[in-house]
């Protein structure tokens, strides 16, 4: 993607989400129907395919306002680490409110772009991402770092939305339109296409009337992965 309309859809992501950082509750509200109502059910079966063990330590990829720690917390237990990651300084800020309410001191929050992601290569047992991915500007990159940060063996789980399909797509436009501009979604990424082509391998599941899908990709035990890893 060009660097001026990068830094655009940046600035756009900047804005939205200082908006729904400042207000959670109101973020919460629209997470309900955005999810149809199934928000707990979708959230809670996305990190379950991560495949977590107690002791683990997880990278959440535009993390927002923490809607998944819970149950990241509750998968990877005291003993493991959670680090989440997201452009917007006021979403963070959601999160750390959440985090201290809990008394989560295993969640570390960092700021910046997840397409200029550089840290702990290979250091991840598993990295999530929900609503994030078509949300990100530089998604393509974005989902080659979910790639470089996970160890061999390691999951990218990601959770994201898709235009009706069927009898309800004459609601399309509009949905489009609401979600491009309250929430930068741009509904028009082929995520799983480009998963699929970066971790060679794909498994996917739709929910929601298909408005939902949940993607796995493993990243490979080869030969070199493994050499890598042990330098
Ligand atoms: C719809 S929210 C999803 C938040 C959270 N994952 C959830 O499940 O509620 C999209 C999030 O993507 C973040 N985001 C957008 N572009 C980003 C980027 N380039 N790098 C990191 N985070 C980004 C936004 O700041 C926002 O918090």
């Amino acid at each position: 993607m060009p660097n001026n309309l990068n830094d655009k859809n940046l600035e756009k992501v900047k804005r939205v989400y200082s908006f729904w950082g400042k207000f959670p509750s109101l973020y919460n509200a629209q997470d309900a129907i955005t999810f149809l109502g199934k928000a707990k059910t979708i959230r809670s079966l996305a990190v379950e395919k991560m495949g977590l063990k107690k002791g683990d330590k997880v990278l959440e990829v535009a993390c927002g306002s923490g809607r998944n720690f819970p149950y990241l917390v509750e998968a990877v237990g005291k003993g493991g680490f959670i680090l989440g990651f997201d452009y917007s300084q006021e979403m963070l800020v959601a999160a750390k409110q959440l985090c201290e309410r809990n008394n989560w001191e295993n969640v570390k929050l960092v700021h910046g772009d997840a397409a200029r992601l550089e840290i702990n290569k290979n250091g991840f047992d598993g990295v999530l991402s929900v609503l994030g991915i078509s949300a990100i500007p530089d998604w393509e990159k974005a989902l080659q770092r979910c790639y470089d940060v996970l160890r061999p063996g390691g999951k990218l789980v990601v959770c994201d939305a898709r235009l009706f399909t069927g009898f309800l797509k004459i609601l399309n436009p509009l949905v489009r339109r609401i979600y491009s501009k309250f929430a930068a979604w741009d509904s028009s990424k082929n995520i799983p296409e480009k998963m699929k082509e970066i971790f060679r391998n794909i498994t996917i599941k739709n929910y929601n009337m298909e408005t939902f899908f949940i993607a796995v990709s493993t990243k490979s035990l080869s030969p070199n992965a493994l050499l890598e890893r042990s330098f």
